[in-house]
């Protein structure tokens, strides 16, 4: 039975790039949705860039533009960047528009009607210069528990403390600088626990992985808040209809954005909307999502639905987080890959194959590893599938003009191959990526092997042999024509180019079974080429956040003239400098430089290899033990002597009188500085 299913990934912020974590979900999306067309299924697939807030109001400022000329600017460079992933949304769109206003209207009115939301005066931090109230994380101060400086609003980054934004000693607004005030407003709040009955029936109703239900048990028992779902202006978002200069909350319209965006969709291409939304539809809809927004897909969106008389989701699928190289993506490695970097220099569908090859149905986190991914993509897709093609694609043109020959001579291993396809498919649809692509590849090595045993070079040497390659070879493409329909959903433009080979129409998932004989087919040209180790370097070193160099110190110590001020820098120029305290444990001369020092640094995470020009000022016995202030996120630099990771602060005029030693050696390795 043909399915109608609709389809959603979550929606991307309109104030910054898209990179490799993000990609995890548009990958694991749209691999499952080009699998559902493949099998003959309606399937709509819809997206949009989150538009509203004020991250994206102040940015906008910050750049002298309109929030709407910002949000433009973004939409484009996303939408770029997803096209050449080869990510096929049929509809993108932005929840700044007059669908989503009327829609986040609609189901707003609804509950309002139906009593669910309520209103009460809050007090909250205040910008008195900038005359905003402030989200949490626009205002810092020093942490109540460690005292560590410029901390957010809720949580520290030194100690791991959590606390109310109220708490924080010497606030500042990061917005103006300014000392926040307490103010009182009115707000608006969506009253989730008018539908705990219903969640949890929901919840646990199989819509969520088993893990994911687990989960809401929890929050359940720690019972449903109020969700406050209004801000005051200025706020760049939507008007609520019943309350002027009062906005909705971000998250509020973010998801009701899927609807917008399947709705001008609708409009644009005559699917019947009303058909997906009503509360008895017999439309599936789907929404792929990060592990750290189940709260807001798990239980206020379904509460809203509800609310509003619009049918709920069948399944929210969650997937974790993705780490490079075992690590969160970090700008100072080099692993905070923007999509546009790696594009610059890696082929998308490596990429695509690779999260396939990692992807199960659960939430763990996925682990881009470098090496293993060059070796992987390779081995696998240009080593083993690829290869079957141009061991046998030369054959086939030179000695039989382009044509495969009439009869399958191994049925029995072809069969093996199509035998698959249900599993696969199974596989698919479960959205155990992973193990589909075991599977693929097992049947590659089996095709490999068939063509290593056969060797058709060997008999295309030898009288009267023709028949035997012909047929072998035939077999081969065969082989491939099935490997690449299995994998047509991962690898959408390698299968479109062998479907140009192969002289075929697009390949659906029931047209697999058939072979292809007594069929020309055309010239092969090279599908994939291996990857070299230069490409991966060339994209960590591009995604290495380089900082300014400074003015190099003056050789000799000049006590009399005052170096001028370097231009102004920004405080976000100032708050990419990550300043560590650094425990000295090991000091040592450097053989033949006069004036450094090696010094190796521990930074609590990890230990820092930096030469300082100190040697004037200490002996090496003198900082063994003691603690200083480091650069830690400086970009390393070959030395003459080696690398030197990072700077040490110094003050002083030079000489004898430079001093880089912390006086408080209570603090503790690795805290944050500034
Ligand atoms: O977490 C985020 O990046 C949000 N912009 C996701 C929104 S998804 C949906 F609800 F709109
Ligand atoms: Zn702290």
């Amino acid at each position: 039975m043909q399915r109608k299913i609709l389809v959603t990934s979550a929606l991307p912020y309109a104030n910054g790039s898209i990179h490799l974590g993000h990609l995890v979900e548009y990958i694991q999306t749209d691999i499952w949705v080009r699998f559902q067309k493949m099998r003959g299924h309606e399937c709509h697939y819809v997206c949009a860039d989150d538009a509203h807030g004020t991250p994206i109001m102040l940015r906008a400022q910050n750049e002298g533009i309109t929030p709407e000329q910002l949000i433009e600017n973004v939409s484009k460079e996303h939408q770029a960047d997803f096209a050449e992933f080869k990510i096929n949304f049929d509809n993108f769109y932005s929840t700044h528009s007059s669908e989503n206003k009327a829609l986040a209207s609609q189901i707003y009115l609804a509950n309002r009607d139906a009593g669910h939301i309520a209103t009460r005066t809050i007090s909250q931090a205040y910008d008195p210069e900038k005359e905003m109230f402030l989200p949490d994380r626009f205002i810092k101060g020093e942490c109540p528990k460690c005292g560590a400086a410029d901390q957010y609003g809720d949580n520290c980054e030194a100690c791991g403390a959590t606390y109310d934004p109220t708490e924080l000693k010497n606030p500042i607004s990061a917005v103006s600088g300014a000392t926040p005030i307490t103010k009182d407003s009115e707000h608006h709040f969506f009253k989730l626990g008018d539908f705990e009955q219903n969640l949890k029936s929901w919840t646990q109703g199989g819509h969520l992985q088993a893990e994911v239900s687990h989960k809401l048990n929890e929050w359940f028992e720690s019972g449903l808040q109020d969700w406050d779902i209004s801000r005051d202006a200025p706020y760049f978002g939507f008007e609520i209809p019943d309350a002027p200069n009062k906005f909705f909350y971000v998250w509020l319209d973010a998801p009701i954005g899927y609807l917008a965006s399947f709705k001008n969709y609708c409009d644009r291409s005559g699917t019947d909307f009303d058909e997906f939304m009503k509360p008895d539809s017999t439309t599936e809809m789907i929404h792929f999502i990060g592990k750290d927004i189940i709260y807001f897909h798990a239980l206020f969106w379904p509460a809203m639905l509800q609310g509003a008389g619009f049918r709920l989701p069948n399944s929210i699928f969650a997937h974790g987080f993705l780490t490079v190289d075992g690590k969160k993506m970090s700008k100072s490695r080099g692993t905070f890959i923007k999509a546009r970097t790696y594009l610059d220099h890696l082929n998308p569908e490596y990429l695509r194959y690779y999260f396939a090859a990692k992807l199960g149905s659960g939430i763990d986190d996925i682990d881009l590893n470098l090496e293993d991914f060059q070796s992987r993509i390779n081995s696998d897709l240009v080593g083993k599938v690829v290869n079957i093609a141009s061991r046998c694609a030369g054959f086939i043109s030179k000695r039989f003009d382009g044509k495969l020959a009439d009869t399958l001579s191994e049925q029995a291993l072809f069969d093996d191959f199509i035998a698959q396809a249900d599993t696969i498919a199974d596989k698919m649809e479960k959205r155990e990526f992973g193990h589909a692509m075991r599977d693929i590849m097992a049947l590659a090595d089996k095709a490999n092997q068939y063509i290593d045993e056969m060797k058709p070079w060997a008999l295309a040497k030898e009288q009267g042999k023709d028949q035997q390659v012909h047929d072998i070879c035939t077999m081969g493409i065969n082989l491939f024509r099935v490997l690449i329909a299995y994998l047509k959903p991962v690898l959408p433009t390698t299968a479109t180019e062998a479907e140009a080979f192969l002289n075929i129409e697009p390949l659906q998932w029931n047209a697999i079974a058939t072979p292809l004989l007594n069929h020309n087919i055309s010239k092969f040209k090279p599908l994939m080429t291996r990857i070299e180790s230069d490409k991966i370097e060339a994209i960590q070193h591009a995604s290495k956040e380089t900082m300014t160099t400074q003015k190099p110190a003056p050789t000799k110590p000049d006590t009399t003239t005052i170096e001028p001020i370097l231009p102004e820098i920004s405080f976000d120029d100032f708050a990419k400098i990550d300043l560590r305290i650094a425990k000295i444990v090991n000091a040592e001369h450097v053989e033949g430089a006069d004036k450094l020092l090696k010094l190796t640094l521990d930074i609590g995470l990890a230990e820092k290899q930096v030469f300082a020009g100190i040697k004037s000022a200490y002996s090496p016995e003198d900082l063994i033990g003691k603690q200083t202030v480091m650069v830690a996120n400086l970009a390393p630099r070959k030395m003459r002597f080696g690398l030197s990771e990072g700077m040490v602060l110094a003050a002083g005029p030079g000489g004898k009188d430079l001093f880089i030693l912390n006086p408080d050696a209570g603090a503790q390795a690795g805290m944050r500085v500034k």
